[in-house]
């Protein structure tokens, strides 16, 4: 048996540890991959900092971490896409309510993964760019393909124009890189938002626009931008966008539906020093107030909304929808790129907390990855 080593949370807002770890085998449906590269994403910082706030299954000590990129070592007995040796890519989704083990966790050496949430990466990829995908193009697809979100049309090699026009407020994110890509492959057209440092960025992932989403007149120039189209609803990343995305959706023709990403409220400052005795309940109260608010604005508009979690995907169709029908040849063929680029800021398990650390003061058009051996 391998000796596995993770980056443990032993408590409710605890910083990472790295310390021994079992070598866990396959269940059937699984394989074992030896992660080279991990990158993180700002559910994981949330779920340190907000603990059972956020995920209140959890047991500790757990291992968190969603995005691997390594060699497979293992495979279950049902397994038929993998061998050992391949590269893959994979979301690892151990804080799963329905998992809630560490074995499944990403910030380890060695990570069991559900066979259909991983993906073979070509060799033109490194270890560390095929890790800039897993959270991401799961969330993007749960909001874009999933029955219960936006429902779109699914992304092929050769897409037909469906006419009709996708709204990805915050285009420049992670998730936002890879609704624009997954949503352009399905025949969309897509307008976008982005501070301008990141137009060029956005408009290189097929964006047909991109607006300033700080600017005043932002809404209003989206507004008028759908007036001729027949929009498709919208994707909704970042913290002011989803009362943003209700407004132009409620003023639009075409799809009345805002699948939302990000609460209205931050979680960043309960990780901070200044956190003070009250922070949580004041932050209860902030994001029940802001939903109710943006239940009535929707509500008084004929507008659908409805918070995806990036990890719905493992089980429906759309898990291998993704990781199975579309990415493995996209990926090979260069039609889909692996974006943002990673920015690897560590080597080594015990530089993850870093890593979490910058990615909770902001990036922007960037992932932070940390390589292992
Ligand atoms: N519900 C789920 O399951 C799920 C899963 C994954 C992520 N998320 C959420 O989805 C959001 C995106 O995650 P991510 O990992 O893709 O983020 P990320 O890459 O860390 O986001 C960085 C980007 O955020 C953009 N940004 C900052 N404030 C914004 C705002 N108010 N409106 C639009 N864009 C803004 C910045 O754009 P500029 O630099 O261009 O200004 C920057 O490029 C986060 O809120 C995250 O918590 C939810």
């Amino acid at each position: 048996m391998p000796t596995n080593t993770a980056a443990w949370i032993n408590a409710g807002g605890a910083r990472l540890e790295v310390g021994p770890a079992p070598y866990t085998r396959p269940a059937a449906d699984q394989i074992v991959v030896r992660n080279h590269a991990v990158a993180v994403n700002p559910l994981e910082w949330i779920i340190q900092v907000a603990g059972r706030l956020a995920y209140r299954w959890l047991t500790y000590p757990t291992v968190i971490g969603s995005d691997v990129a390594g060699e497979v070592v293992e495979v279950g007995s049902a397994v038929t896409r993998f061998r050992v040796g391949d590269r893959v890519l994979g979301h690892a989704v151990g804080t799963d309510k329905d998992a809630n083990r560490a074995a499944e966790g990403g910030f380890q050496h060695y990570t069991v993964l559900l066979e259909r949430m991983a993906a073979p990466i070509p060799d033109t990829l490194s270890f560390a760019d095929g890790a800039v995908l897993p959270l991401a193009v799961s969330t993007a697809a749960c909001a874009l393909f999933q029955s219960d979100q936006l429902g779109l049309r699914r992304p092929t090699a050769t897409p037909e124009s469906t006419g009709r026009t996708l709204l990805v407020w915050g285009g420049s994110t992670s998730v936002g890189s890879n609704a624009i890509q997954l949503a352009v492959a399905a025949g969309y057209e897509v307008v976008a938002t982005a501070s301008p440092r990141n137009f060029d960025y956005v408009t290189s992932l097929g964006a047909s626009r991109v607006f300033d989403y700080n600017s005043p007149a932002v809404e209003s120039e989206i507004i008028a931008a759908l007036q001729d189209r027949e929009p498709a609803g919208a994707v909704a990343l970042g913290e002011t966008s989803a009362a943003a995305c209700v407004r132009i959706v409620g003023a639009s023709r075409g799809n009345r539906f805002v699948a939302l990403a990000t609460p209205p409220v931050s979680f960043a400052h309960l990780g901070g020093p200044d956190r003070g005795r009250f922070a949580v309940p004041k932050l209860i109260a902030r994001l029940v107030g802001a939903n109710i608010a943006l239940q009535i604005a929707a509500r008084r508009r004929g507008v659908r909304t409805k918070y995806i979690f990036g990890t719905t995907l493992k089980a429906n169709e759309v898990s291998t929808l993704v990781y199975r029908d579309f990415l493995p040849r996209a990926l090979a063929e260069g039609r889909y790129r692996a974006l943002p680029k990673p920015t690897v800021v560590g080597h080594g398990l015990g530089d993850l907390q870093h890593a979490l650390d910058l990615q909770r003061k902001g990036v922007s058009a960037a992932k932070i990855v940390v390589t292992l051996d």
